[in-house]
């Protein structure tokens, strides 16, 4: 049987971790988080305590890096230079840095380079802001999720809490407006939607429904049954 690649793209906390893990899980395919990627980046320069906004330094450190994300019993581990960073790329001081750390072109050669090479086989799900833009520009199916700011900081927000960390609505409503603006306005692949995606705005979806309709747009496209 066909086995495609599926991009989903979309910007922050729009759902496409969730949507995108269940949808490679029905399939049987393999889920890249390419953020995950991104965010190991941003981990390795706040470890080396260099400002994110200088490009020159972080695209020297980008030289002498590399991310890896591997399959361990259908368990995604990031690797960065080796070592597993899997829970701290997580950490809020990572994820506010890694917006100004993925305008850097050569940290988004080598993260691309990397990404295409797991995915030529197919039996692929990459979510991340230009998989169908950039990364898999004939991708056999790409999906743009959206959903309002504040229905996605109140999802950030329910995430957080789950592990014991409290924080305002607004402070995440804004953070998450911060990095949509610069994820946009970037020079290099900027997050939008490809002229090809399929639009879902989430914001009054449930998951079920969210992975229900991509997984019968897969299926179509497989040969798998009709949309
Ligand atoms: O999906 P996420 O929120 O974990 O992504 C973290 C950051 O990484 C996001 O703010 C922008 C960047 N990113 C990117 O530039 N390109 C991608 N394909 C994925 C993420």
């Amino acid at each position: 049987m066909k086995r495609i690649i599926i991009a989903i793209d979309g910007p922050a906390a729009s759902g496409k971790s969730t949507t995108a893990k269940r949808v490679a899980a029905a399939l049987g395919y393999l889920h890249i988080d390419t953020g995950a990627m991104y965010r190991a980046m941003a981990l390795k320069v706040l470890r080396a305590k260099i400002e994110p906004r200088d490009k020159k330094k972080v695209a020297a450190l980008a030289d002498s890096t590399t991310v890896r994300l591997v399959n361990r019993n259908g368990q995604v581990h990031v690797v960065l230079d080796g070592m597993e960073v899997s829970d701290e790329i997580r950490l809020p001081e990572v994820t506010n840095m890694v917006s100004p750390v993925s305008t850097v072109p050569e940290v988004r050669t080598l993260m691309v380079k990397e990404q295409r090479a797991m995915g030529t086989d197919g039996g692929i799900v990459l979510e991340g802001r230009d998989i169908g833009t950039i990364v898999f520009p004939n991708a056999d199916l790409k999906i743009f999720m959206r959903a309002d700011a504040r229905e996605r900081a109140v999802r950030r927000k329910k995430e957080l809490e789950g592990k014991g960390v409290a924080v305002s609505l607004d402070v995440l409503e804004q953070e998450i407006l911060d990095r949509d603006r610069i994820d946009s306005e970037r020079s290099v692949s900027p997050l939008r939607k490809a002229d090809d995606a399929v639009e879902v705005d989430t914001t009054h979806l449930s998951i079920e429904q969210q992975v229900e309709f991509i997984v019968a747009r897969a299926n179509a496209i497989i040969g798998n049954g009709s949309v």
